[in-house]
């Protein structure tokens, strides 16, 4: 497919550029938060702490920052993303798989929404469980799962950090 100067448009570009940067850095807070949940439950369990406050606070901060970057990965992909917009035009480019932007129309947004529901799966069963340890043990391999999955949908061969 040609490209058509004519249909880009400018304002998106400069808060495609704002949201990019943004997503980008927000995976840091993501991963962070999920590994921190990880290993609080970790210790916790080995030291016999209570589960609360600090295991419940943990999760839900994990949880909400995935909704966040979810939300972001929405707007870039729906109406920002060139690579994504173009792509999906009707009669648009073919998309080989392996490319860029294959990745970014289907594997990427694939794999995160997995996250996305296994981090809500995990806030559900962790709540559920009858004892500290078991809230414990329960973070540990559900929100542990849910980490696994975001590291494997994560472009590392993208800018760490964008400035
Ligand atoms: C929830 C966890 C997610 C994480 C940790 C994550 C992480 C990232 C990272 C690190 C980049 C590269 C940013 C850069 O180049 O500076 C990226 C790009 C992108 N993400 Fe996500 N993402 C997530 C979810 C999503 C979702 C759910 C969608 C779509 C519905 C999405 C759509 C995109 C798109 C379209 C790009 C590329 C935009 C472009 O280069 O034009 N992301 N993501």
């Amino acid at each position: 497919m040609a490209f058509a100067p004519a249909a880009v448009n400018l304002p998106n570009l400069t808060l495609y550029r704002w949201v990019l940067i943004a997503h980008g850095a927000w995976r840091w807070v993501v991963l962070i938060a999920g590994f921190a949940t990880v290993v609080s439950a970790v210790l916790r369990l080995a030291e016999k702490q209570p589960w609360a406050p600090a295991g419940p606070k943990l999760g839900r901060f994990f949880s909400i920052a995935v909704d966040i970057q979810v939300l972001m990965g929405a707007a870039l992909y729906l109406t920002l993303s060139p690579l994504t917009t173009l792509a999906m035009r009707p009669g648009g480019v073919k998309l080989p798989p392996g490319s860029q932007a294959y990745f970014f129309v289907v594997v990427h947004p694939a794999i995160m929404i997995i996250a996305f529901i296994a981090v809500h799966i995990a806030s559900v069963l962790v709540r559920r469980a009858r004892s500290d340890a078991g809230h414990q043990r329960r973070s540990i391999i559900f929100y542990g799962v849910t980490l696994l999955i975001l590291l494997a949908g994560v472009p590392w061969w993208r800018p760490w950090l964008r400035m």
